[in-house]
């Protein structure tokens, strides 16, 4: 094993009906290391005041604290603080384009495209501008790999009506790993704009959103060791500037005359209201904690767990995997089915044994159509777990299995 922290994480000395916490649910949320507690009730101790507004000591420190926080997260992920904006998450984040940009830069006559394993957040909101603006939705396909195919994104840019691409880095449902640079320059090739979700990517590997070539790349901080309440938008300065707000109100204002306002500078253009300062400074400690580790070390470690995952899946009479059958091109999550057990029983029966895994359509229901499934259930690492809680999933599944006497 490349990492050993779990006992930087709290949650772990917690029992279940005695038995320790096999936690396989890091896709849908992970969990907090004892510095970003620390971090949160610190702030809240120690240094709370509204921000941006007041000029004693006090609130001198609030502002520190949320614009330094601002810039440590920015500079994860590659950005700039002045195009790295806070959203309550990634659903957030995507409306705020869809609304903005894709309120003056689509129309009748235009096309937005998505894909075909798309999550819920990445999907309605394009419906929704689509439905506005008379533009059509179209979707590239997912093949039996779990892969996009660039051939097919090239021919759907050709067509010459596409204005927006909007895909997944990597899937939650199939653990596929998009080729994200090579999209976005042939989006930008074709005269069209390019949305990245990145909620699973980011707290799993490197990302560098400069090098990505996105002109908007977004991720979550409750799945990057984070609190909930604080989603990232980083966008090109030139689209940004460019771009009318999204919700209105305080703090995102210059001036505000009796029948008109005008807009306060990037980034606060787009944060309306008072702003997410104990979630920045959470999410800024989760990602020192999480470049303490190392990213490339953080891949290593949850790309030998999957490897580990696939291979103990495999042994257990009918199971199904979706999505790509190599670790090394996936996430760290597997989807499955297994025969003769619906994906939710599955789900039960690991948590009576404390192994917490998710079932359902894991918000991507066009997706799990196309996989011909109504539901899957799926196993997610993050950097607290080892092969001893792969192994603890695997017999989870094999009790399973008796219990239904299969
Ligand atoms: N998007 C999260 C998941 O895939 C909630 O579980």
């Amino acid at each position: 094993m490349q990492l050993d922290v779990r006992g930087d994480f709290p949650i772990f000395a917690r029992r279940f009906d005695g038995q320790p916490l096999v936690y396989l649910d890091s896709a849908a949320t992970s969990q907090k290391p004892q510095v970003v507690i620390d971090a949160i009730s610190d702030h809240l101790a120690h240094h709370n005041a509204n921000v941006h507004r007041g000029v004693y000591p006090l609130a001198q420190e609030a502002d520190a604290a949320f614009e330094g926080a601002r810039a440590r997260i920015a500079a994860f992920t590659g950005g700039q603080a002045r195009t790295t904006i806070f959203t309550k998450n990634v659903t957030e984040a995507i409306n705020l384009v869809a609304y903005s940009w894709g309120g003056a830069n689509v129309s009748m006559g235009d096309a937005v495209l998505i894909t075909q394993m798309e999550h819920h957040s990445n999907i309605v909101p394009w419906q929704q501008l689509c439905a506005r603006t008379g533009a059509q939705l179209r979707y590239l396909e997912v093949d039996e790999q779990g892969a996009l195919s660039l051939g097919q994104l090239r021919q759907e840019l050709e067509r010459g009506d596409v204005r927006l691409v909007a895909f997944t880095h990597i899937s939650n449902v199939l653990g596929t790993i998009n080729p994200v640079k090579q999209m976005t320059d042939m989006v930008r090739a074709a005269g069209a704009r390019s949305l990245v979700d990145g909620a699973q990517a980011v707290p799993h590997m490197p990302v560098d959103v400069g090098q990505l070539g996105a002109d908007f790349y977004c991720w979550t901080g409750h799945k990057a060791l984070g609190p909930t309440g604080i989603g990232v938008l980083h966008g090109s300065a030139e689209i940004l500037e460019a771009m009318e707000p999204f919700l209105t109100g305080g703090d995102m204002i210059a001036a505000v005359d009796a029948q008109s306002s005008t807009w306060n500078e990037l980034p606060f253009k787009f944060e309306a209201g008072t702003s997410v300062v104990a979630e920045a400074v959470g999410l800024a400690a989760a990602v020192d904690y999480l470049s303490a580790l190392d990213m490339q070390l953080v891949r290593a470690h949850e790309l030998e767990l999957t490897g580990h995952m696939l291979e103990r899946l495999r042994e257990v009479p009918g199971v199904s995997i979706a999505g790509p059958a190599q670790a090394h091109t996936r996430g760290g999550l597997v989807s499955f089915t297994l025969a003769g057990i619906h994906p939710h029983d599955i789900a039960e029966l690991a948590g009576r044994a404390g192994v917490c895994i998710r079932a359902g359509h894991h918000c991507a229901q066009p997706l799990m159509r196309c996989l011909g499934v109504g539901a899957t259930a799926r196993a997610s690492v993050g950097v607290y777990n080892d092969s001893g809680d792969i192994d603890a999933f695997a017999q989870a599944l094999l009790s399973g299995r008796e219990v239904f006497g299969l």
